[in-house]
């Protein structure tokens, strides 16, 4: 058995794990260290699929049967990712080792029936509920998901009388210098406050980790993949973008199908149209119109592709908010891009590829930033010459900061792009432009680029990409 420290023991044989041909089953080094770290508050760090909600299970039912008849609580930011992972990694645990309890549906609650002593399962969204029970015990589960108002409710209940070791504790993968990284690692953490790196999984397939660096940004990676602490939202938000590397002649290769991308909610309206050949993004041309409607893209576009020859196979990917944004003619954009290709029967067959939502904004600028230059160090997407907004719209993008400076999950846009005959002066005044510019409409554009790259991949059910943002629309 692996003893949990010199005082309290499980009582009980216990696998930690199942055992493998590359692990033993035991915990690893940085699991050890942090089961057995005396701390009041104790946190573990790690890369995807670390052993981070094991460790946290573990030490739950640790501190279950440590503390007898008191009470514990499990959390994650979500109901969904509390029923769907974390319980359900801690019932696992329980019966791999039957452990004996009662899991009571209806509280959400479970009784370790040998200790007596209860832990409850909670969702940390909505951490105005968290009051009343006094805690021996709490342990969160993806702690940089959740606010840090739900962790220091918490904090307030560690205070039952009866408890021989009160712990609150929590694991996470990394999201930058945040709340999280301040109160456990920063140089200015909490008194009380420690917290265990963890390294990437030896006992997870040989190839784990390399797929992910096919498919992951180079800092995207470095955060998930290796548990690095970077500022992934600061700065050029497509850093990967090199014009050097990226911009030239791309030609149209007319026995592979086009891609249209648009995104309505701009001005001026803007669309790119190429190619995805291999699995490399041809981008062969820009749509810019200022002032403009999405008919007269339409007729651009038309305009435009008049001479490649037809009939061509279009997949027209797009901004979702399209069905509900009314034009002047009370038409929705999709219909009317729906209207103009059936008005070319001849000319066209297109096909439609609208999601039903955008997904989280850091997301769609990782699925991007992985397509121009992944981990691997492969580039994936190229511009035609004739791209120049697109590429500037790749290096003059930043991640929003608040005023003191911290990144904020948001891209800026307090680069505003000007209307009418002062936006058409010149394109220097977009970096002079400050957050009081008197503008009207966002500068941020790179029509639809993401969703035409995430249709295209087909997520790894493991991968924190798919898992997330899933789980925390809810
Ligand atoms: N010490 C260990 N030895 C062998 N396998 C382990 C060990 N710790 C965890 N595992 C296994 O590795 C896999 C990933 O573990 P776990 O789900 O705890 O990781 P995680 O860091 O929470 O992942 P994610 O980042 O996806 O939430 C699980 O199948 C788990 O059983
Ligand atoms: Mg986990």
């Amino acid at each position: 058995m692996f003893p949990i420290t010199q005082t309290l023991t499980l009582g009980r044989e216990i696998q930690y794990a199942e055992p493998s041909e590359t692990a033993s089953g035991d915990p690893f080094e940085w699991q050890v260290a942090f089961h057995y770290s005396e701390a009041l508050f104790k946190g573990f760090s790690g890369p995807i699929g670390s052993g981070k909600s094991r460790a946290l299970c573990y030490e739950a039912l640790a501190l279950g049967y440590g503390n007898p008849g008191c009470l514990g609580l499990i959390g994650a930011p979500t109901y969904p990712m509390l029923r769907d992972s974390t319980l359900l990694a801690f019932r696992q645990m329980l019966d791999e080792n039957d452990v004996p309890y009662r899991f009571h549906k209806s509280e959400y609650s479970l009784l370790l029936l040998e200790s007596g002593s209860q832990i409850l399962f909670r969702a940390l969204d909505n951490f105005e509920r968290i009051r009343g029970p006094n805690l021996a015990f709490f342990g969160v589960d993806e702690l940089t998901y959740c606010r840090p108002e739900s962790w220091l409710r918490l904090e307030g209940r560690l205070r039952d009388r009866k408890a021989k070791r009160l712990c609150g504790f929590a694991s996470w993968t990394p999201k930058g210098f945040d709340w999280v990284y301040d109160r456990f690692i920063g140089p200015d953490k909490k008194p009380g406050y420690e917290a265990f790196l963890a390294e990437q999984n030896p006992a997870l397939p040989a190839d784990y980790y390399k797929r992910l660096g096919a498919s992951y940004s180079e800092r995207f990676y470095k955060q998930e993949a290796l548990g690095e602490y970077l500022n992934v939202f600061s700065g050029q938000a497509y850093y990967a973008f090199d014009r050097k590397a990226q911009m030239g002649n791309v030609i149209y290769k007319p026995e592979h199908p086009l891609f249209w991308a648009l995104d309505f909610n701009v001005n001026p309206l803007c669309s790119v149209y190429g190619q995805v050949i291999n699995g490399l993004v041809r981008v062969l041309d820009e749509l810019v119109l200022p002032n403009s409607n999405t008919l007269a893209a339409c007729e651009e576009f038309l305009a435009r592709t008049a001479k490649l020859a037809g009939p061509l196979q279009v997949y027209v990917y797009g901004d979702p908010s399209g069905e509900g944004r009314r034009t002047a003619a009370s038409r929705t954009d999709w219909q009317i891009v729906r209207e103009f290709f059936r008005r070319y029967p001849d000319r066209f067959s297109a096909q439609f590829r609208v999601p039903s939502a955008a997904g989280p904004v850091k997301d769609r600028v990782n699925c991007v930033n992985a397509q121009l230059l992944n981990y691997a160090g492969k580039r994936r997407l190229f511009l035609n010459t004739t791209c120049g907004e697109l590429a500037k719209d790749f290096e003059q993008i930043v991640w929003k900061a608040d005023p003191s400076g911290r990144a904020l999950v948001e891209l800026d846009k307090s680069d505003l792009m000007r209307s009418g005959n002062e936006r058409s002066k010149s394109y220097k005044y977009r970096r002079r432009a400050t957050p009081s510019t008197p503008a009207r409409r966002v500068r941020q554009r790179l029509p639809c680029l993401h969703l035409l790259l995430r249709s295209r991949s087909r997520p790894d059910p493991n991968t924190r990409l798919a898992k997330l943002p899933r789980t925390l629309q809810h």
